[in-house]
């Protein structure tokens, strides 16, 4: 079976402070969570300190983003192996806000994978439509693109640490979650791809986060959904009560 694997995404949300108090507050929140796996993808900066903060707790620490290159002149830009001293345990890849205003493409999403795990990181990788894609009825051409060119030429072993996260960009930060049956229907079209890309024991091994305006009201019933294995939570991560609430959604 599969464990369900909440995560919280803070984007460019919290100093180093703020992040250490959140991680004070909500780790005797989330420590009874049993059959979950627990995750925060925090700000470059605040990696090191919360990941030595979270040693001991079941809560592991993520970057958002990395670069394919192990180093370089490349400003800005922070590489896996920094990611993995910092004591990062996985990077989200192609979310769809860096697709969007940061350039990256499915190739560039191709290469990040395929650097973090090389560098011994899991990948949470991002796919998802946008509100134009899905009322022009092309919703799983679109995961297909993401899916099929995100993952190429990763094997079914590279697999076993890859979660794939549907995220339509219509739900993001919008208040406007997918239905049960959005949710479901795409996560489907994408585990239906897995099982083409890496075979069917690939495929239902493999675990498909939903993320898009998931809220403690709403994360049971898209929990309960037969395809959806986890979430990717923004706006309602940043509050330890609200986080510990989606982390313990089967209390
Ligand atoms: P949201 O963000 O929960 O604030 O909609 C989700 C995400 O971007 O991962």
């Amino acid at each position: 079976m599969r464990t369900p694997f909440i995560c919280g995404n803070w984007k460019m949300y919290k100093t180093v402070s703020e992040a250490l108090a959140f991680l004070d507050a909500a780790k005797g929140l989330v420590a009874g969570a049993a059959g979950v796996e627990v995750g925060i993808g925090a700000p470059a900066t605040a990696l090191k300190s919360l990941a030595d903060a979270a040693r001991g707790s079941n809560i592991r620490i993520g970057g958002e983003n990395c670069h394919w290159e192990k180093e370089g002149a490349f400003t800005g830009e922070i590489s896996v192996p920094m990611l993995v001293e910092a004591g990062c345990a996985f990077v989200i890849v192609g979310h769809s806000e860096r697709r969007q205003y940061f350039g990256e493409t499915n190739e560039t999403v191709n290469r990040k994978v395929k650097a973090a795990l090389a560098g011994g990181l899991a990948v949470i990788m991002c796919c998802g439509e946008t509100l134009g894609e899905r009322e022009a009825g092309r919703t799983g051409a679109v995961v297909t693109d993401h899916v099929k060119n995100g993952l190429a030429g990763l094997t079914p072993a590279e697999m076993t640490k890859v979660v794939v996260a549907y995220e339509p960009v219509w739900a993001i930060g919008t208040g406007r979650t997918a239905t049960p049956g959005q949710a479901q229907e795409a996560h489907a079209v994408i585990r239906e791809l897995l099982a083409g890309m890496f075979g069917d024991q690939t495929a239902e091994a493999t675990r498909i986060q939903y993320g898009g305006s998931v809220k403690p009201e709403n994360v049971e019933e898209i929990m309960a959904q037969p395809d959806v294995d986890g979430a990717l939570v923004g706006g309602a991560s940043l509050k330890p009560d609200s986080f510990a609430k989606l982390v313990n959604f089967r209390a």
